[in-house]
């Protein structure tokens, strides 16, 4: 089977599940900005970095449950949104109903994109690079990016060794994992660097990451302030973080 058809079946189950688990609880998909913004400690502050959207062109790459693209939407973006799951494409069309708003979505592999030349000002992407060959992605993104305009992606970064191997072995929630995806690297770091003008990567959550087991907010709290003042004084421990904001410019 070729990589993106074993994507596709992956997350055209998960879909499933996470819509039966709805239905069943008879949950609405209407949300506040703050729900998704803060549902991890890099989304609010990678946001921030398409800077204003209003009126703007924006891509939605890999949008999955669609959360990205209404809170886009409703900071007036004309946002196209695009994944390749049917399941999640159908999660992403109810929660923009459910939520009042317009976009545009598109059933799409991020290795061929269907849009015309620099048809973006600015590109979101969360937790979808490191399910694709960036080799193949790569020139796509630039393709459909305008010169001057951004890309920002939140992606798992996987030079902690020591993470890597809680990620293989360890039980947790929500582990779920296709056989094809891979945390990113300096070797994807390079990738992009070849394609890309402006490259900036910023390392999230070091200690802040005990979050996957701790769930006491004073002390995350604390973990996340130490992060703070750890990362900005010796920024080569960004390297040992578990995820990255990728900032991308032509
Ligand atoms: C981990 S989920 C992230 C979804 C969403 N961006 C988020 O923030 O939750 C990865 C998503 O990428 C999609 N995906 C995987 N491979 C893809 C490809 N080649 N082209 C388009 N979407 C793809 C999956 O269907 C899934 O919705």
């Amino acid at each position: 089977m070729e990589r993106w058809r074993r994507e596709q079946v992956f997350h055209d189950r998960q879909a499933w599940e996470r819509a039966t688990d709805q239905r069943r609880r008879g949950r609405s998909l209407a949300f506040d900005d703050d729900t998704y913004l803060d549902h991890e400690t890099w989304v609010r502050p990678a946001l921030a970095r398409l800077g204003n959207v209003s009126g703007r062109p924006v891509l939605d790459f890999g949008c999955g449950h669609g959360m990205a693209a209404v809170v886009l939407a409703r900071r007036g973006a004309r946002v196209t949104a695009f994944d390749l799951s049917h399941g999640y494409l159908d999660e992403a069309r109810n929660r923009a109903r459910q939520n009042h708003v317009a976009i545009d979505f598109v059933r799409a592999d991020g290795e061929r994109l269907p849009f015309a030349d620099q048809a973006f000002e600015a590109i979101w992407g969360s937790a979808i690079l490191h399910h694709l060959d960036l080799a193949t992605a790569g020139p796509e993104l630039r393709r459909v990016l305008r010169p001057g305009g951004v890309a920002v992606f939140c992606e798992p970064w996987g030079e902690n060794a020591l993470l890597n191997w809680a990620r293989r072995s360890l039980p947790y929630p929500e582990k779920g994992r296709t056989p094809d995806e891979q945390p990113l690297d300096q070797m994807h770091v390079r990738q992009l660097r070849a394609i890309f003008a402006g490259v900036e990567i910023q390392g999230c959550q070091l200690l802040g990451m005990a979050r996957r087991v701790l769930k006491n907010s004073r002390l995350l709290s604390g973990l996340d302030w130490c992060d703070r003042q750890l990362l900005a004084r010796v920024p080569r421990l960004e390297r040992y973080c578990r995820y990255v904001v990728v900032t991308l410019r032509r």
